[in-house]
């Protein structure tokens, strides 16, 4: 597998790593970086919280749906998804067509150090942030599993990561 034939697409939880990781992973393998939620927010002219508050979930889930499919036309890119992203199997079966789909892990522990006191994730926006992540991790978690890729990030240096990545999409 060759990154020069593909995109990198890093799936995975909230907090598990994918802005840094991606940032890191485009500038060493000379990939462009492109976040999703980023593209969503330009598109919108809002903030993915004023877009969950002000038009609701679905109309999020649509849009990212929407978003992914065209940036996946391209070719050559580290891709930045949201964490919700795996939810639909359309977006995994283009994902996994498109590109090396890699899925970033993190323990709950980390996860939740990570995302805490950053209020821009309008799902952990709630009084008991660690029991949404457990919550919202066990319903995800088969959804994640069907990544082809999986890379743990707990404990780790996010150059570390990127010589993991760049082990599989090198290989
Ligand atoms: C979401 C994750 C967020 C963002 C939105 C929903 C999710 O992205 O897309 O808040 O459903 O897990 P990050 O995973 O980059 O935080």
């Amino acid at each position: 597998m060759s990154v020069d034939r593909s995109n990198i697409v890093l799936v995975g939880f909230m907090g598990t790593g994918k802005t840094l990781v991606g940032k890191s992973l485009a500038r060493s393998t000379g990939l462009d970086y492109v976040s999703l939620d980023e593209r969503i927010e330009q598109i919108e002219r809002r903030t993915i919280k004023q877009i969950f508050s002000e038009s609701g979930e679905g109309y999020f889930r649509e849009l990212e749906k929407r978003v992914l499919r065209r940036e996946l036309e391209k070719e050559r890119r580290v891709i930045d998804t949201g964490g919700g992203v795996v939810l639909d199997r359309n977006n995994m079966d283009l994902m996994n067509e498109r590109g090396v789909c890699i899925c970033l892990w993190a323990s709950l522990d980390e996860i939740l150090k990570r995302t805490s006191g950053h209020g821009h994730r309008p799902l952990l926006n709630v009084p008991d942030p660690r029991r949404r992540i457990s919550d919202l991790l066990s319903k995800r978690r088969p959804f994640y599993e069907k990544a082809p890729h999986h890379v743990d990030t707990t404990g780790k240096s996010v150059d570390d990561v990127v010589k993991e990545i760049r082990g599989i999409v090198d290989a």
